[in-house]
Order: C-alpha cells, then sequence, then structure tokens
C-alpha cells in the first residue's frame, strides 16, 4: 500500500500542517480544550499515526495530480512553507535530476490559529523532523535543500517552478515574498500558490491561470499558476 513512512513527532506536525487530517472528533476536542492543549497535546496523542501517513499520502497524490503539468524531469524548486514535504517526495520521485529548495520556519506557535496572519507568526513545523521524514522516505540528501527562513541567506539560484501550497498569500502576505521571488525567476518560471483573491494578482503577474478551486476551505480559496512577475 502506498504510505508515508511517520513516526509520532511528525504525524503531529502533519496533523497541524492538513488540519484536514484532524477529523471531527479532534477538531470538537480542540473547541472544548482550546488552542494550547490542542497543538501541544491532542494533536499529538490523540492520532492514530498509520492512518496519518496513509491519509495524507492520498491528499499529497492529489495536490501532485493538480500541479503535475507544471512540472518535468531536471527541474530546479523552490518550495516555499511545504509543511513536511510530503509532496515534494512524490515530485522527486516521479522527475529524475530534480532539485527541491525548502524555505521553511522552524518552530511550533504555542496557540496555533489558522487564518490570515498578518505579522506572519504562526508556523508550525520542525526543520530536523522534516529532514527525517525526506531520509525516512528514501529522498536522497543531494536532491534537496532546506532553508530556514527566519535564520539562513535564501538560495540565490534561479528556479524553473515556486510552489506555496496553503502558505503564502493564504496564511500570510505574497508581498513577503515578491521581491526575493523577483530576483530567483526568470521569463519562464511558473509560481504556483492559493489565495482568496487571485484577481489581486493580475497586476502582480502578467499571466494568471486559476488551476483549482478548493470548496472545502472556509474561504474558498483558489490555486493560481502565475508568470511574468512585474518589477
Ligand atoms: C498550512 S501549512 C501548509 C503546509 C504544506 N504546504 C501543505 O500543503 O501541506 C503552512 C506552512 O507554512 C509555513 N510557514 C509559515 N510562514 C512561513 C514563511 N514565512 N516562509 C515559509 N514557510 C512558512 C508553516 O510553518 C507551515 O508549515
Amino acid at each position: 500500500m502506498e504510505v508515508f513512512r511517520v513516526n509520532r513527532n511528525i504525524a503531529h506536525l502533519i496533523v497541524l500542517q492538513r488540519i484536514e487530517l484532524a477529523g471531527l472528533f479532534l477538531k470538537k476536542l480542540r473547541k472544548l480544550f482550546g488552542r494550547y492543549i490542542y497543538s501541544n497535546f491532542i494533536s499529538k496523542y490523540f492520532i492514530n499515526i498509520n492512518k496519518v501517513g496513509e491519509k495524507y499520502y492520498k491528499l499529497m497524490q492529489n495536490e501532485h495530480r493538480i500541479i503535475q503539468n507544471y512540472l518535468k524531469p531536471g527541474q530546479n524548486i523552490l518550495s516555499v512553507g511545504a509543511g513536511v514535504g510530503g509532496l515534494e517526495i512524490l515530485i522527486l520521485q516521479n522527475n529524475l535530476n530534480t532539485k527541491v529548495s525548502f524555505v521553511e520556519k522552524n518552530y511550533i506557535s504555542k496557540k496555533i490559529v489558522y487564518g490570515w496572519d498578518k505579522n506572519n507568526n504562526e508556523a508550525y513545523n520542525s526543520l530536523n523532523l522534516m529532514d527525517k521524514f525526506l531520509f525516512d522516505n528514501n529522498i536522497k540528501k543531494e536532491t534537496f535543500q532546506i532553508f530556514d527562513f527566519d535564520e539562513d541567506e535564501l538560495p540565490k539560484e534561479k528556479f524553473d517552478v515556486i510552489i506555496s501550497l496553503y502558505s503564502l498569500d493564504f496564511h500570510y502576505d505574497f508581498e513577503l515574498y515578491r521581491k526575493y521571488f523577483q530576483q530567483v525567476s526568470t521569463q519562464e518560471t511558473v509560481i504556483i500558490f492559493d489565495t482568496i483573491r487571485p484577481e489581486y494578482f493580475e497586476k502582480i503577474f502578467k499571466e494568471v491561470k486559476i488551476i483549482q478551486t478548493d470548496k472545502n476551505t472556509v474561504h474558498k480559496s483558489k490555486r493560481i499558476a502565475c508568470k511574468y512577475l512585474r518589477s
């Protein structure tokens, strides 16, 4: 069966990063006990680890299918806010000679608030656990690099594809990365992300294509694939 190999700490991160994997019971407990106990205890100890690995795999297979047309072997990919990186595992497994640079945050907020985070304080990741998850799922060290958004100098090379699912402009403003994307993209770079304001990006890019509408999220976001970032 196709599943990701996860341990409890990694399954915990996955459930925080993908609230839909929590299920109704956990969501009820979250309401009952509040965000602190949910973020630190319930979402870690009240989960079925193997089920999380299985469901996360299915979810990432679907994400992979949605963006597949933009992927091919030999690409240099930048992934912003990838979570533990399940989608990127599938991309690396399916595309030879591809390289992924991850930019993520390296802490878990004490009381996670989902929604628009004006100051970009919310984070739910551990870069060590992310590295372990990639290793445990047989991803070769030389095919990826992980950068800490708060601590590291970000990579300065050009990327073919930039991906940010339910992170950039879904939880925090696109402006945070705009200048950086200008430095690392070419005329051919495709930038894929989720937003509730696709029309706003017609001023920012010369080409904006809606590739998916998510009716399940509270905000009914759209996934867009954009090209030609204006200066
Ligand atoms: C809702 S999760 C989505 C994770 C993953 N993309 C997915 O689809 O499963 C949002 C992620 O963005 C990360 N994040 C928050 N601020 C960030 C920033 N400034 N740069 C990169 N990642 C960030 C969080 O730590 C978290 O892992």
